[in-house]
């Protein structure tokens, strides 16, 4: 049966004692929760939280990593670095990375061939810009991204795609219409059927049942809403029944992915 996910995107400036303080504070929390939960850090918190993580069952990701086993890149972290720290998941090619890093699809495959070679595991982010979907190439970009990304990826086993329009993102971003993002995803899935999908995008404790109901969506992907553990609660319990149904409807068709 496939498992049940929800995950925070923890901003940047978090200091090392609030990324302790949080893992603590959501330890009951998650050492009773169905849902498979994971907190994407700033580097400089992970290894002050991974063993207190692990002890309630959270995963602990990477915001991103460098493609390079070694070299001259001062100021980069490498795969086997984040992989000798206990790390679980890297995010790669999220947004910002994207549109404020200038990272491309040619660079984040790269990043992504070096994490599974480490044996990481991949939350690989797609999403269209407001343009491009306004233009009609939403779906043609999220597509190219995902292509170009895994392209030449065998095993999809360690790969989790968080689908993140950039228009619904951030601060800037505008909540997306449930119905729009179920075109995506089933747009997805003909494309990708076996690794767990996550939505992301401006989702709240009230929107969160809408979107985690979503036909093919595994789990959900929160920044602000989450920022606060009250917070991450509130949204991983008003999401939960929605993806506790999704699980069982999924369990009930050929495609069920475990
Ligand atoms: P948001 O962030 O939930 O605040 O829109 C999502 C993200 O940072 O990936």
């Amino acid at each position: 049966m496939a498992a049940m996910f929800f995950g925070s995107n923890v901003k940047m400036h978090q200091t090392v004692g609030e990324s302790v303080a949080y893992v603590d504070a959501l330890a009951t929390f998650a050492a009773q929760s169905d849902l498979q939960l994971f907190l994407i850090l700033p580097f400089t918190s992970l290894d002050a939280v991974i063993d207190r993580a692990h002890a309630s069952g959270i995963w602990i990701g990477a915001q991103n990593m460098h493609w390079a086993p070694d070299g001259e890149f001062t100021g980069e972290i490498s795969a086997s670095m984040l992989r000798a720290m206990g790390v679980d998941v890297v995010l790669l090619g999220h947004a910002e990375r994207r549109h404020v890093f200038n990272e491309d699809d040619a660079l984040i495959r790269r990043k992504v061939e070096a994490a599974l070679a480490n044996e990481l595991r991949v939350l690989l982010c797609v999403g269209e810009t407001a343009d491009e979907r306004s233009h009609g190439a939403g779906e043609h970009t999220v597509a190219r991204q995902l292509k170009m990304s895994l392209h030449g990826v065998t095993d999809l086993t360690n790969v989790m795609i968080a689908y993140e329009p950039v228009w619904a993102i951030g601060a800037a971003g505008s909540a997306a219409d449930p119905a729009v993002i179920a075109e995506s995803a089933a747009a997805i899935r003909t494309l990708y059927d076996e690794p767990p999908l996550f939505y992301g995008g401006s989702v709240t404790a009230t929107s969160a049942r809408s979107y985690a109901g979503i036909a093919g969506i595994d789990g959900l992907f929160v920044g602000r809403a989450a920022r606060s553990v009250p917070g991450f609660i509130d949204v991983a319990q008003a999401a939960y029944p929605a993806l506790q149904r999704a699980q069982t409807a999924a369990a009930r068709t050929p495609h069920e992915r475990e």
